[in-house]
């Protein structure tokens, strides 16, 4: 159990740390110490709003706002605190955006994640989680993708900045026995996600009346992961704990979805909840065009390591998931 367990969750105003250390907080009895720098990649807002409802959640979320590519904060951090576990998702994501802003990616993804492998160095813990992504892929046409696959040709920047972290991670598990597992996620979605993803962004587009981009000409696929299902495999590793030193896992719906299928289903989520009129024309908001640089065809992840060692697999419907989406969207901008 994580009952009194002091954890450091970096990128706390983040996605996927938000609903991380929500469920914790209010079903796990631990002490969170989040950090974030807030930075403006995408509204602030947002993180500002997700910031706030963990604070009104008690005593047991402290908050630092911090940068962890900053070495002397970092070690300040760590010994003015005795952290049990560290979840580690701070990084700058996002793979068309490495392709015009390459530096904070070595800023952050390479130099942060390097500081915080020091700090556990010099403070040790018991386990490191920390998040890796589907794109250390490529371009595999060998499907689902295994954490037994060679990862070695990565496409985008942001891709090799995540394979880097798996390298560097091994390296100080081996070095100085630090416990330290890597999860690759698969396109996380949900509510309270990020305006710079498709779900999101076509969400706002289709709301204004605008066209959506429709890349490779809908020639694509993605293992849409629901949030609360990725939240729910962390907190299953951290509570078994490691089962070696060092291990990499997929967490992902094992179930890809064409983009023109998910368009649809998207469609009929902002339908269902009154966002869209009953007799919208999606066809007439398509733009269909060719392939972005740094972008892959397919995702498609193998989970059986993950359920095998952790008794986990992903399992909400993307229909259920963009429901959920629509319902918490409705509810944020009240559309
Ligand atoms: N959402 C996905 O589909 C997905 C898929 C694969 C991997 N990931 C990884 O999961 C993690 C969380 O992703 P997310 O979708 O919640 O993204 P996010 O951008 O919402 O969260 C990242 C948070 O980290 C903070 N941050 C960035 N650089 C920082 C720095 N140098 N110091 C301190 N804070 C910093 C940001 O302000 C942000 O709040 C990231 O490592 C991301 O690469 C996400």
């Amino acid at each position: 159990m994580l009952n009194k367990k002091k954890i450091l969750v970096t990128g706390s105003c983040g996605f996927i740390a938000y609903h991380l250390c929500k469920k914790l907080l209010k079903e796990h009895d631990a002490t969170i110490v989040g950090v974030d720098n807030m930075n403006d990649y995408y509204e602030v807002s947002l993180k500002e709003a997700r910031l706030k409802e963990l604070e009104d959640l008690g005593k047991d979320f402290t908050f630092i706002r911090m940068d962890i590519s900053d070495k002397e904060k970092m070690e300040e951090l760590f010994a003015q605190n005795r952290f049990d576990l560290v979840v580690n998702l701070a990084a700058q994501a996002g793979v068309r955006y490495s392709l015009e802003n390459p530096d904070v990616y070595i800023q952050s993804n390479v130099l942060g994640f390097y500081n915080l492998l020091e700090a556990v160095r010099n403070h040790p813990i018991e386990h490191l989680v920390f998040a890796s992504s589907s794109s250390v892929y490529g371009n595999s046409d060998k499907i689902p993708f295994s954490t037994e696959d060679k990862v070695d040709q990565p496409v985008s920047l942001y891709a090799a900045t995540k394979k880097a972290d798996e390298l560097f991670a091994y390296t100080y598990s081996h070095l100085y026995g630090i416990n330290v597992t890597g999860l690759r996620f698969f396109t996380v979605y949900g509510p309270y996600g990020r305006p710079d993803m498709a779900y999101f962004s076509f969400t706002r587009k289709l709301l204004n009346g605008e066209k959506i981009r429709i890349f490779n000409y809908g020639n694509c696929e993605r293992d849409f992961t629901y949030v609360d299902d990725v939240v729910e495999g962390i907190i299953a590793v951290l509570e078994k704990g490691p089962l070696a030193p060092y291990s990499i896992y997929n967490i992902g719906n094992n179930h890809p979805e064409n983009l023109m299928r998910f368009v649809e289903i998207l469609k009929d989520a902002l339908v269902s909840e009154g966002l869209l009129p009953e007799d919208y024309a999606l066809e007439d908001h398509l733009q269909l065009t060719e392939m972005q640089k740094g972008d892959v065809v397919t995702t498609y992840a193998d989970v059986s390591a993950l359920i095998r060692d952790y008794g986990f697999k992903p399992d909400t419907p993307l229909e259920e998931g963009l429901k959920r989406f629509a319902k918490w969207y409705k509810e944020y901008y009240g559309n």
